[in-house]
């Protein structure tokens, strides 16, 4: 079957056209007859004739998910026939072996039915490889031959996707010798677009000296700075909950929001990633990104459309009103050994490459306040961690109580909060939390919920993460992309308290057990407001009481 990854955003995309296509059993996503809404104008979204450029051809990332997600978008039909691949990297390898190397990480990875070798051999033959060092003005020039020799070859498409999958002490020197090369020149038929990963400098000033760097060679429409997260559909779907619903709205501000949480737990560890972590952290390597991403989504005012630049200012402004975060609204973990999902794991400092005293946090838990009108005086209580009890990624929502006072004389004591609960990953969906009279003479609450699960409704998606990504990229749909003053507007709400950690390291260091919620000192950040976290677990239960 050739699955539509983009099934669900086909069908707000064919106003007035084609239906979209549904899966016989599944749902109707969208009730007969009702009309399909325009989420923006979607015309000239079909990728034209295009190279697509790769450095980094041989790493970890290309063949988990650059290339996965390309095969994807073969079998979906979004790329355009006129298409060639090179990649790039410093190993000394022919076309056909790096070829043979990627095609032996899909059979790893089980994706081998006949479509997907359908999908893999029109890849196939549009790959080329070219060995060459980053640093090198030589390799930009083979590159431009290699690129003009398949712009002929595509009757004269000279639009380039540059895909910076390496180090990122590489994405200056390779985006200058873009820039030297003439590579990065665009003319009116020809675009040159830049995609660069995470991570996007490691504080504020090196955020604003790569910034400074690459904005002279490039324009900031031609930069693509990536965070996977806004890859996922979930987190797509939180602009759309927002503002394609009626009901949301009106309650989402401090007159009837008491707080939220957003959780990434993960039950992985460093997994060989050791160098890099020990100078990272939890704190840089999820919460100025993905954590802040989340946060700006929920919390942002409505855009006056859903065009790229509307988007992220409005994301950009949310940033920017975060209060200074101080380190008693902080806590920072690392774990000792323990058991995950009944495998024994061995504590932080016994992984390869870290320090055997190593005072790098694994675990972070923050209170933040939120500077506007709408959000005054609600808490945003954010963690993320590894080595966590189980993998969840969720926002909660609480609303503040109802009054009290109507259930004075009944044996109801006390009357839970209503939450509103998006599962990011994985069992995606959402919940909403409520009470209800427990059938019987007297009057007995109960709490129960309604809850929308993604694969009740809607066919399940080959997916890597990347392709709505590397797709937007190439129909020049910035919205998924984080902006320069975006990615500083988030070092900069956070460069208080990495100076604040520097300077005192492993201080106030707490320890967890592997297979925890996290620490203790994380209970008692919340547990001070009279809160308490949601307790994390992966399969969600169907209904969860508020503390
Ligand atoms: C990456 C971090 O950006 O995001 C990793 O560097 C983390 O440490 C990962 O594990 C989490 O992403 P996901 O999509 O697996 O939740």
């Amino acid at each position: 079957m050739n699955q539509d990854i983009t099934g669900a955003r086909a069908s707000l995309r064919k106003a007035g056209g084609e239906p979209a296509r549904r899966e016989t059993g599944a749902p109707r996503a969208t009730p007969e007859g009702a009309p399909a809404i325009a989420a923006e104008s979607r015309s000239g979204r079909q990728p034209v004739p295009a190279s697509m450029t790769i450095f980094g051809a041989g790493g970890d990332l290309t063949k988990r998910l650059v290339v996965p997600a390309l095969r994807h978008l073969v079998r979906a039909g979004k790329l355009p026939d006129q298409f060639a691949l090179i990649g790039v990297d410093h190993n000394d390898l022919t076309t056909e072996q790096w070829r043979r190397t990627l095609a032996e990480t899909m059979k790893d990875s089980g994706a081998d039915d006949a479509v997907d070798k359908d999908a893999w051999s029109w890849l196939v033959h549009r790959m080329h490889y070219m060995r060459g060092d980053f640093t090198e003005p030589e390799t930009f020039k083979r590159l431009e031959r290699l690129l003009k020799e398949q712009q002929a070859r595509q009757g004269g498409a000279e639009n380039v996707l540059f895909y910076l999958a390496v180090a990122d002490r590489f994405f200056g020197p390779i985006v200058d010798q873009l820039g030297r090369a003439g590579l990065a020149r665009q003319s009116e038929n020809a675009w040159r677009r830049v995609i660069i990963e995470k991570p996007f400098g490691h504080d504020l000033a090196s955020a604003k000296g790569l910034n400074a760097r690459i904005r002279e060679v490039l324009s900031e429409e031609q930069i693509y700075r990536i965070d996977h997260f806004l890859g996922k559909e979930t987190v797509q779907n939180i602009l759309v909950l927002r503002f394609a619903n009626g009901i949301f709205e009106p309650l989402w501000n401090r007159d009837h929001i008491d707080h939220v949480q957003i959780t990434a737990a993960e039950t992985v560890g460093v997994e060989g990633r050791g160098r890099f972590y020990e100078q990272t952290g939890a704190l840089r390597d999820m919460v100025p990104n993905h954590l802040f991403q989340l946060l700006a989504m929920i919390g942002m005012e409505p855009p006056i459309s859903f065009a790229a630049n509307a988007v992220r200012a409005k994301k950009t402004e949310l940033l920017q009103a975060i209060h200074p975060i101080v380190p008693a609204d902080a806590v920072r973990g690392q774990y000792g050994a323990g058991t995950v999902l009944g495998k024994e794991v061995r504590a932080y400092r016994y992984e390869p490459n870290v320090a055997a005293d190593s005072a790098t946090e694994t675990y972070v838990a923050l209170k933040l306040g939120i500077d506007n009108w709408r959000w005054a005086g609600v808490p945003f209580y954010l963690r993320t961690g590894k080595a966590l009890a189980a993998r969840t990624t969720q926002i909660a929502v609480q609303f503040r109580r109802a009054p009290y006072s109507l259930f004075r004389d009944t044996p109801v004591d006390r009357l839970p909060a209503n939450i509103l609960t998006l599962r990011i990953q994985p069992d995606e969906g959402l919940s909403v939390s409520f009470s209800a009279k427990r059938p019987g003479a007297e009057i007995e609450i109960d709490g129960v919920a309604m809850d929308f699960a993604y694969r009740d409704y809607f066919p399940p998606l080959a997916s890597v993460g990347y392709e709505t990504l590397i797709y937007d990229c190439l129909v020049g749909d910035a919205t998924p992309f984080q902006r320069a003053d975006t990615v500083e507007a988030a070092w900069c709400a956070v460069q208080g308290l990495l100076d604040a950690w520097e300077h005192a390291p492993g201080n106030d260091l707490h320890a967890y057990a592997a297979g925890s919620a996290g620490p203790d000192a994380a209970d008692r950040l919340i547990a001070r407001d009279g809160r308490a976290w949601r307790p994390i677990r992966s399969s969600h239960k169907r209904f969860e009481p508020s503390a």
